[in-house]
This record gives structure tokens, C-alpha cells and sequence, in this order.
């Protein structure tokens, strides 16, 4: 349970779900909300890019389209302008009034896609993923770690539809893999990997140790 911060209200918790394409983050999001919620805590779903109207409208521009017809920087400045929309919007005021908020993706997708996949900085990129969120730093991120080609496999076997991230080579999803990897092992103690190729079950298990433990 969260201490009351300075005046006396208890501020939500913002946890994360941050993965490769196909591995759960979006099963798994529903799952650990259900739990909290006959918890009794009050929870807010929501996903990046999108969770709000304008930040949904860019991510059709980011999500549509064929490898290779974005530039990795026009990637990135969509991304972030998404993400002050839809933090300002929703992500803040929903913590402000202490309810738990779970997010499909934050900022180390951009560091694990633009970062590691695109090739961009990753110091420059967190300087611009701070001034995006006005600092905001998730409580807990869970990393639901899996092989690409697995997760891929996934993707096409659920009839999820292919965008653009998706059809992108599989070095550079194995790129993204590593970056989750090696950015979760900096900071133990916040981010939290979990096999994802196991049972949806056993995952869930995992993944509520992650967030609670
Ligand atoms: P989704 O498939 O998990 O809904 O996310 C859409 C795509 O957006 C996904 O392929 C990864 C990509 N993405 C980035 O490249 N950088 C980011 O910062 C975020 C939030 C998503």
C-alpha cells in the first residue's frame, strides 16, 4: 500500500508492461488490473503510443506503413509528442487522485526501439523522454521478455494486424530484445523481467511478484 505523500493523499501507483511484438503485455495488463481491482483499488488501463484522443491519432500515423518510410527521429518526436498528451492528460491526473494506473508501453520502449533498434543516442533520448514527462518516473516495469521469433509467430497466429514496427527485420527486433534486457539489468530494483514463454498462468504469477515483491 502507498504512503500518503506530502498533503496527505495517497497517490496511485503507475506501473508499466513493456515488451517485444507478441508478448502478452496486453493479456497480461487486463490480468494484474482484474486482481488489483477485486483488490478494491481503483485502476486505469491505458497504452502508449495512444491513451488519449490526440496521442491515439498520432499513433495511427506511427503504427501504419512500411518499414523504412519514417525517418527514426520523426518516429521519435511523434512518439514523445503522444506521450505529453496522453501524460498530461490521463497518466497524471489519474495518479494525482490515487488510483493505480497499468500502461502498455512507456518510456523504455523508446529507448529499447528507437534506442537500440533505430540506432538513436539513448543519453539523448532520456533527456527527451524526461522533458516529455515532466519527470515522471513509473513505480515498477515489468519486461515481459521473449525469443522474436516466438513473439512474431504469436503476432501472426492470433490474426493481430502487422503494422509497421512489426514487419521490420528480425535483427532489429532482436536489437529491441537486448535493449530491454540490458536497460532492465541497470536498474534491478525498479524493472522486473519475466520469461513470457511460458503459460498465461504462470506469467501472471511472475508478473505479480514483479509488481508487488
Ligand atoms: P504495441 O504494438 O505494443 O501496441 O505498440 C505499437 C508499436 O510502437 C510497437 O511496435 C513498438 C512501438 N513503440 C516504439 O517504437 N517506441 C515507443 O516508445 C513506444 C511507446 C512504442
Amino acid at each position: 500500500m502507498p504512503n500518503l505523500d506530502a498533503s496527505g493523499c495517497m497517490p496511485g501507483r503507475f506501473i508499466v508492461f513493456e515488451g517485444g511484438e507478441g508478448a502478452g503485455k496486453t493479456t497480461q495488463q487486463r490480468l494484474l488490473a482484474s486482481r488489483l481491482r477485486a483488490l478494491g483499488r481503483a485502476v486505469v488501463e491505458t497504452r502508449e503510443p495512444g491513451g488519449c484522443l490526440m496521442a491515439e491519432r498520432i499513433r495511427s500515423l506511427l503504427v501504419s506503413g512500411q518499414p523504412g518510410e519514417l525517418d527514426g527521429r520523426t518516429e521519435l518526436f511523434l512518439l514523445l509528442a503522444a506521450r505529453v498528451e496522453h501524460v498530461r492528460s490521463v497518466i497524471g491526473p489519474a495518479l494525482a487522485q490515487g488510483v493505480w494506473v497499468l500502461c502498455d508501453r512507456f518510456g523504455l520502449s523508446t529507448l529499447a526501439y528507437q534506442g537500440f533498434g533505430r540506432g538513436l543516442p539513448v543519453a539523448q533520448l532520456e533527456g527527451m523522454h524526461r522533458l516529455a514527462v515532466d519527470g515522471l518516473v513509473p513505480d515498477r516495469v515489468v519486461v515481459l521478455d521473449i525469443d522474436p521469433e516466438v513473439g512474431l509467430r504469436r503476432v501472426v497466429e492470433r490474426g493481430q494486424v502487422v503494422g509497421r514496427f512489426e514487419q521490420e527485420s528480425l535483427s532489429f527486433h532482436q536489437r529491441v530484445r537486448q535493449g530491454f534486457v540490458h536497460l532492465a539489468a541497470a536498474d534491478p530494483a525498479r524493472i522486473r523481467v519475466v520469461d513470457a514463454d511460458q503459460n498465461i498462468q504462470a506469467v501472471a504469477d511472475a508478473v505479480w511478484l514483479g509488481v508487488m515483491g
